[in-house]
């Protein structure tokens, strides 16, 4: 299959915070309440077409284990956006965006698109971190921020639509400007 363009898109953060359900649940309306550890590289694609561009969204998924580190270099090489994930039920999730931050930076294409995401937005009674706290934490870096629930589904859709669109505005701002984006998904691809 032939498209227009292909954005690369990496999902990262620590161990347990739902990056695969956040991706299944996008792809396939699948939530899995005892999903085992990713172990390697994971992929999905969506297909979309903007302003009549077809756009092919491929959409990596690591392990978050410290001992998969190794992969890191073919892992974000040509990545083009990141969904950076931590767990809203868990403190230490969230200090270690501190950490994921400049592994980006480090290993990132420059004008990357990050989103920080924080997961697990359903689980309000044992929250550990505020939206507040993490809307702070994006502003700071200068990068999007959104909750979401890979249990109930939301923002998982607005998140990578807001992605996709944020990838193609900024390969497209110095060709076209103030114009609205037409998004619609064509098709997915597992
Ligand atoms: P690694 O592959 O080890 O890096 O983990 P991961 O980030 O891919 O996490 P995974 O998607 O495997 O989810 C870990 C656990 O959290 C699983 O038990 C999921 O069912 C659960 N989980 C993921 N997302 C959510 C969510 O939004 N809400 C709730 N309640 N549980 C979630
Ligand atoms: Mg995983």
């Amino acid at each position: 299959e032939n498209y227009d363009m292909v954005f690369k898109i990496v999902l990262i953060g620590d161990s347990f915070v739902g990056k695969s359900n956040i991706l299944s649940k996008y792809l396939k309306n699948e939530f899995n309440e005892d999903s085992k550890a990713t172990v390697g590289v994971e992929f999905g694609s969506k297909s979309f077409s903007i302003d009549n561009h077809s756009i092919k969204a491929q959409i990596w998924d690591t392990a978050g284990q410290e001992r998969y580190k190794a992969i890191t270099n073919a892992y974000y090489k040509g990545a083009l956006g990141a969904f950076l994930v931590y767990d809203i039920t868990r403190k230490e999730t969230f200090d270690s965006v501190d950490k994921w931050i400049p592994e980006l930076k480090a290993n990132g294409s420059k004008n990357m698109s990050i989103l920080i995401i924080g997961n697990k937005s359903d689980l309000e009674d044992k929250r550990q971190v505020t939206k507040e706290d993490g809307e702070q934490k994006a502003a700071n870096y200068g990068v999007a921020f959104m909750e979401t629930s890979a249990y109930n589904g939301e923002n998982i859709e607005v998140a990578f639509d807001t992605m996709v669109k944020g990838i193609y505005e900024k390969c497209h701002k110095e060709l076209e400007e103030n114009k609205e984006v037409d998004i619609q998904e064509k098709g997915i691809e597992i």
